[in-house]
C-alpha cells in the first residue's frame, strides 16, 4: 500500500514486512518511520497518519538541521557527514538543496533501460512511488522511485538538470534512509569482505558513532567487498532481530556507507562511488543512477536472506536458465590449466561421460597462442598448436559422445602481445604520456567505446553460431587502472569507468539474448564479480578459484547472506588443493558442493579408485537433490565464522536436504545440536533410513552432529516429509 495524505506532507509505503514512512516539512524529506509494517489487516492509512505528527523542530524551536532523519543529505546547509545526492554548479560552489516538489503513485514499475535491474511478474506486481525534489537556483531535479516488491524495496535516482547551466553531479547515492537507533541497544554492521580466493567474508562490527564505508573502486564489485551493507541489533541472530540491508544491482565501484552521528540516526547509503565517479549533466539531460535493493527483516539474517533470494530468483533477469536444472559440468582449468591437446580435451570428455558429468568446458588457453596468461586476449581464433582441426570438429566430437560443451572467454582484456594490440594499441583504457598499467599481463579495453563494444559483440555471435556451445564462462582477471577513456573530453574522463558498465551491460544484453538457450556463467579470477548487476544477464557466477572444502563452506555461507544457492558455481577440485594445499575428502568436497550448481575442476583419471566412485556418486546425488537446492527455500543454520561447524539446508514442502560440516576434529567429541528451520511443525519428516521425526522436534530438540574422526568431516540428510 502507497498513501500520501491529502496535505502531502506524509507519504506511507507498507507490505507485510515493513513500514516506510517519508514526511515533509519546510520542503524537506524526511525520513519518520522504517520498520516492522505498521499496516495491520483492513487498516484505516489515516489512522496510521496520526501516530507521525513531525516533531523533529516543533514551532518556536531554532531550525537544527543536524537533527534531523533527512532522507537525502547533502553538505553545506547543516548535514555534516556524506552527502547522498551533490551537484557542482556554474558558481563553483555544491551545495544541493533538494526540495519537495510532488509524490505521484505510479501504475507500473519503471525498467531501466540500459542498467540491470529487477521487474514485476504476472504472479507478483509492485507498487511504485515517485517523488520529485528540486534545486530551485540550479535546475537540479532529482526523482526518487520506490518500489514495493516481494516483501523489498526497490529504489533508484534520475537527476535532471532543469537548469541553463552544466552540472557536475559529485554524489548520485541510489537509496539512502536514516534509521533511528533504539535508545536501549546497539546496532550492528555487517558486510561481505575478502579477497582473491577468499571471497564474501561476513564481517560483523559496532556501528558505533562513526563513518564506516565498504567500498570499491577497482572498477569491478570487486572481491575485496561486495555491494552489500547492513544494519541488525546487536543481539539479532540468524533466526531473530531486526535488520536493515542494502544491495546495489550493479558490477562496478561503489560505496555503501553507514553513518552514525551525534542524534543516534544512522544513515545509510548505498551507490555510484563518489571517488571514482563524477557526470557532468548538461541542460536538459538526465542520469539515471543504477537500482538499490532495501530489505528489512525482524525474523533475523535468514529473514532478510530469503528475502533477497526470492526478489534474485523471480524477479531480476531473463535467462531462460534461471528456472531450470543447471548441467553437472566439468572444467579442464585446474585438470590441465594451459597445458592440453584435443586428445587430452576428449579424454577428458570420456572421464567426464563415466562419472555422469553433463557439460564438459574448455577453459583458458585455446586461442591465439596462448601458452600462458602473457599473451593472446583480444585474439578470440582457434590456437591450431593446439588445437589443429579447430574448434568446430572438437565441439562436434565432445558432443557426440552425449555431452554438452561450453567455453571460456574473457572478453574485456586485451594481451599487450596479441594481434589486437598491434592492431589498436589505442582500443584499452590508457592516459597518454603515461605507463599502462598491467595486471596479470593485460590491459583492458575501453569498453566506454562504442566500436569496442561492437568488437565484441561480433566475435562472440560468430563463435557462438560457428558450433553448438551450450554454455559460456565471462572471466575478468583484472581491475580498472588508467581509467580515463583517451575518447571522452576533460569535462567528462570521470564517467569513464560508469561509461564502462553501460558498455558492458550493453555487450551482454546483445550477446545474452541473441543466444537464449545458452547458459552464461560470470566469473572474475574467482568471484571478483558475484553480483545482482552480472546475475542480471548471467544466472549463475563462479563463486571463487579456491574450492578447498573447509574455505568453501565459508565464502558459501557468506555469499548466500545475499545471493540464492542457485547463482552459485561450486566444484569438486582436487587434492591437495591447489589454493591451499590441503587435504580433505572426495565426500566433503562433494557435500559442500551440492550447495550450489555443482561441477568438476580436476582430471578424473588422477582419482584413486574410491575417490572415482565417491566423485560419482556425488554426480548422482546431485541430479536427485538439485531441483531442490535451486528452488528450496535456503537457512544457515550455524556459521562456520563463529565457530569449528557449519550447518545449513534447503527446504521445500515435500523434502529437507541438511548439510553440516565440522572443520577440526575434536578429542572426545560429544555431539552438539543443529537445529532446522522452516519445517511444518507436525509435519512428519522421514530420513533414507527410515527413521521418522516431527518438524517440531527437528526445530526444537534438534539432530546430533555425528562425525567421522578426522579433520573436514561433511554430513548431508535428505528427509522426505510423509504426512
Ligand atoms: C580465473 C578463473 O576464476 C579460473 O576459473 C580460470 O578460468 C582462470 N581465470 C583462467 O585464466
Amino acid at each position: 500500500m502507497i498513501y500520501i495524505n491529502n496535505e502531502k506532507t506524509q507519504i506511507h509505503l507498507s507490505c507485510d514486512n515493513f513500514s516506510y514512512v517519508l514526511g515533509i516539512q519546510n520542503g524537506i524529506l524526511l525520513n519518520l518511520y522504517y520498520g516492522p509494517s505498521l499496516m495491520t489487516e483492513g487498516a484505516d492509512p489515516k489512522a496510521i497518519e496520526l501516530g507521525y505528527h513531525i516533531d523533529a523542530y516543533p514551532s518556536g524551536a531554532s531550525f537544527e538541521l543536524t537533527r534531523l532523519p533527512f532522507e537525502i543529505p547533502s553538505t553545506g546547509s547543516g548535514w555534516y557527514g556524506e552527502s547522498a545526492i551533490k551537484a557542482t554548479n556554474a558558481q563553483g560552489d555544491d551545495l544541493t538543496q533538494l526540495k519537495f516538489v510532488e509524490a505521484q503513485i505510479l501504475s507500473s514499475m519503471p525498467e531501466l533501460a540500459s542498467l540491470p535491474h529487477v521487474h514485476e511478474t504476472e504472479e507478483e506486481k509492485a507498487e511504485t512511488l515517485a517523488i520529485t525534489l528540486k534545486d530551485e537556483l540550479t535546475g537540479l531535479k532529482a526523482t526518487l522511485y520506490y518500489s514495493i516488491l516481494a516483501g523489498a524495496l526497490i529504489r533508484h535516482t534520475v537527476l535532471t538538470n532543469e537548469g541553463a547551466a552544466p552540472l557536475t553531479l559529485t554524489h548520485m547515492a541510489s537509496a539512502s534512509t536514516p534509521i533511528v537507533l533504539p535508545m536501549s541497544s546497539h546496532m550492528d554492521l555487517i558486510h561481505l569482505k575478502g579477497a582473491w580466493g577468499r571471497e564474501r567474508q561476513l564481517v560483523r562490527t559496532d556501528a558505533g558513532q562513526s563513518i564506516y564505508r565498504v567500498e570499491s573502486q577497482r572498477g569491478a564489485s570487486s572481491h575485496e567487498e561486495n555491494p552489500f551493507i547492513a544494519l541488525l541489533d546487536a543481539g539479532a541472530t540468524e533466526d531473530q532481530g531486526k535488520v536493515y540491508a542494502m544491495n546495489l544491482i550493479y558490477s562496478g565501484s561503489f560505496a555503501a556507507v553507514s553513518q552514525v552521528k551525534e542524534n543516534r540516526i544512522v544513515h545509510l547509503s548505498i551507490g555510484l562511488n563518489p571517488e571514482t565517479h563524477r557526470w557532468q549533466l548538461l541542460p536538459g539531460e538526465n542520469f539515471t543512477a543504477p537500482q538499490a535493493v532495501q530489505v528489512f527483516s525482524d525474523q533475523g539474517l535468514n529473514g532478510m536472506s530469503h528475502i533477497f533470494h526470492h526478489l534474485y530468483r523471480e524477479h531480476l533477469g531473463k535467462s531462460q536458465w534461471i528456472h531450470k536444472e543447471r548441467p553437472v559440468l566439468l572444467n579442464n582449468w585446474e585438470a590441465t590449466y594451459f597445458n592440453f591437446t584435443a586428445d587430452k580435451i576428449l579424454h577428458l570428455a570420456d572421464e567426464a561421460k563415466g562419472l555422469g558429468v553433463e557439460l564438459l568446458v574448455l577453459d583458458d588457453g585455446w586461442f591465439g597462442h596462448r601458452n600462458n596468461d602473457r599473451s593472446s586476449l583480444g585474439d578470440w581464433y582457434v590456437n591450431k598448436d593446439k588445437l589443429p582441426e579447430g574448434l568446430a570438429p572438437l565441439v562436434n566430437q565432445v558432443v557426440g559422445k552425449g555431452l554438452q560443451f561450453g567455453l571460456w572467454f574473457e572478453p574485456e582484456m586485451i594481451s599487450p602481445d596479441s594481434d589486437l594490440y598491434r592492431a589498436h594499441a589505442d582500443w584499452c583504457l590508457h592516459v597518454d604520456g603515461r605507463a599502462r598499467t598491467e595486471g596479470r599481463h593485460q590491459l583492458m579495453l575501453d569498453l566506454s567505446r562504442r566500436e569496442v563494444q561492437d568488437y565484441i559483440i561480433g566475435f562472440m555471435k560468430e563463435i557462438l553460431s560457428s558450433c553448438p556451445i551450450s554454455y559460456v564462462k565471462w572471466d575478468y582477471n583484472r581491475n580498472m587502472t588508467e581509467a580515463f577513456s583517451c575518447m571522452l573530453p576533460k569535462e567528462n574522463k570521470f564517467e569513464t569507468q560508469h561509461r564502462y558498465m553501460l558498455g558492458l551491460y550493453r555487450v551482454l544484453e546483445e550477446v545474452t539474448s541473441s543466444f537464449p538457450e545458452v547458459l552464461f556463467e560470470s566469473c572474475s579470477g574467482g568471484g571478483g564479480r558475484f553480483d545482482a548487476g552480472m546475475l542480471y544477464y548471467m544466472p549463475q557466477t563462479w563463486t571463487s578459484d579456491d574450492s578447498d572444502a573447509a574455505e568453501r563452506m565459508k565464502i558459501q555461507y557468506g555469499t548466500s547472506l545475499v545471493y540464492p544457492s542457485s547463482a552459485m558455481g561450486a566444484h569438486i577440485s582436487a587434492v591437495p588443493n591447489h589454493q591451499t594445499g590441503r587435504v580433505t575428502p572426495m565426500k566433503s568436497r562433494g557435500e559442500v558442493a551440492l550447495g550450489g550448481n555443482f561441477g568438476l575442476e580436476l582430471d578424473p583419471g588422477i582419482l584413486s579408485p574410491e575417490d572415482k566412485e565417491m566423485a560419482k556418486a556425488m554426480v548422482q546425488k546431485v541430479k536427485e537433490v538439485r531441483h531442490l537446492t535451486a528452488n528450496g527455500v535456503f537457512d544457515r543454520l550455524i556459521s562456520p565464522f563463529d565457530s569449528n561447524f557449519c550447518a545449513w539446508q534447503f527446504s521445500s514442502e515435500a523434502e529437507v536436504l541438511l548439510f553440516y560440516g565440522r572443520t577440526l576434529s575434536i578429542p572426545n567429541y560429544i555431539p552438539r545440536r543443529v537445529y532446522l528451520r522452516s519445517l511444518d511443525p507436525a509435519g512428519i519428516y522421514e530420513d533414507e533410513n527410515g527413521t521418522r521425526y516431527t518438524g517440531a522436534v527437528l526445530m526444537n530438540a534438534g539432530l546430533p552432529m555425528q562425525f567421522e574422526q578426522r579433520d573436514f568431516d561433511t554430513k548431508t540428510m535428505l528427509l522426505k516429509k510423509v504426512q
